[in-house]
């Protein structure tokens, strides 16, 4: 890759509340030769995830933060141009932590390789850390059992849309919480789901709650924090779970984070769980199996908003935070 130029997306500066146009910065970089064990990466999709985010701080989180300079880190699927690796050759679709950029070098061992038939948008999308976080947040952390009634925030989004998907594949009663009549509309009726209330804009989101889950909310899996926290911890079933998978309503605030009423658990006996996908990789084989399967028999869907260009990437990830996206967002970097 003689003479070729890598354009990278790097922190500018952290943000204060909301991403402004300060914050990420294009520039162009060489592409650097490769050592001993690396690999050339052609990132081909980008995906923008709302962890990115809290990557972004100044503090570490459960991974180090992003320095000012640095590539922004990004999930990313794309094709093997050049290796000095064993582990990888020119050809292979690999994915991992390739960041915001044309190119990724990196270690071998750190690029995990797709399996045949797996199409790079369908392995950021759902074979990959987005499916993880649906399959063992719903089944290990939450424990959902046929019969119980669970409840997912940003329900028409990437993770919200499998988890209301696999729990009604487990044979549970699915309510979902989303930003848009279509998003309701498309839960309900593509992915038949039992209700889905929109919450931007609902006067009395506990109350809507409460009809919705007249015997209480055994799982509640939560992508949002905030309000949507506390209503749904107000209407909890006795013995209720509540896995706190993400936190997006809060993520641009810089104070500190409710819930309001976490009394709630005290009454009803419920459990409040956090986790991080990362612990689960080691098992990832056992739920790519399932969501495969199901994916074949039609009991399972996913859509994918693909946005065009490295340059857009900004862009992108706004819109995650305002609720625009259609599903897992991604941004194609090259084809
Ligand atoms: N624990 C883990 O390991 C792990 C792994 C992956 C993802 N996550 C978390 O899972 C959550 C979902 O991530 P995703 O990648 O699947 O994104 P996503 O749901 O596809 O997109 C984010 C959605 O969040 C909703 N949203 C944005 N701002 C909001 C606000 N202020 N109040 C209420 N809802 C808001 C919007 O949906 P509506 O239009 O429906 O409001 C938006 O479409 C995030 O919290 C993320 O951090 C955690």
């Amino acid at each position: 890759m003689k003479n070729a130029i890598n354009r990278q997306i790097v922190l500018a500066a952290r943000p204060v509340g909301e991403i402004g146009q300060d914050v990420l910065r294009l520039v162009e970089r060489p592409v650097p030769k490769l050592a001993e064990g690396e690999a050339l990466v052609r990132n081909q999709i980008l995906s923008i995830d709302p962890t990115n985010r809290i990557w972004m701080n100044e503090e570490d989180s459960y991974l180090p933060a992003v320095q000012i300079g640095e590539i922004m880190r990004g999930i990313t699927a794309g094709q093997v141009v050049e290796s000095r690796s064993d582990l990888l050759k020119p050809g292979d679709l690999v994915t991992g932590l390739g960041g915001y950029a044309d190119y990724w070098v990196g270690q071998g061992q750190l690029m995990t390789k797709l399996p045949g038939g797996v199409s790079l948008e369908a392995s950021l999308s759902v074979f990959g850390h987005i499916g993880l976080t649906a399959y063992f947040g719903l089944l290990e952390v939450g424990k959902a059992a046929s019969g119980e009634t669970v409840v997912v925030s940003a329900g028409a989004g990437a993770t919200g849309s499998l988890v209301g998907q696999i729990a009604k594949i487990k044979g549970c009663r699915v309510v979902a919480t989303v930003g848009t009549e279509e998003k309701r509309r498309w839960v309900v009726e593509q992915l038949g789901f039992d209700q889905a209330i929109v919450h931007r804009a609902n006067p009395d989101l506990r109350r809507s709650l409460e009809l919705a889950c007249p015997s209480g909310i055994d799982v509640f899996f939560d992508n949002v924090g905030g309000e949507v926290l506390d209503a749904a911890l107000s209407n909890l079933a006795l013995y209720g779970r509540v896995v706190l998978c993400g936190a997006i309503s809060q993520y641009n605030n810089p104070g500190e984070w409710g819930p309001k009423n976490y009394g709630e658990l005290v009454v009803k006996r419920g459990r409040m769980e956090g986790f991080i996908v990362m612990d689960y990789h080691a098992r990832a084989a056992e739920a790519f199996a399932a969501l495969s399967l199901w994916l074949k028999e039609g009991r399972l869907q996913y859509r994918a908003e693909v946005i065009e260009g490295l340059e857009n990437a900004p862009l992108a990830l706004q819109k995650l935070f305002r609720g625009e996206n259609r599903g897992k967002l991604l941004v194609r970097i090259s084809s």
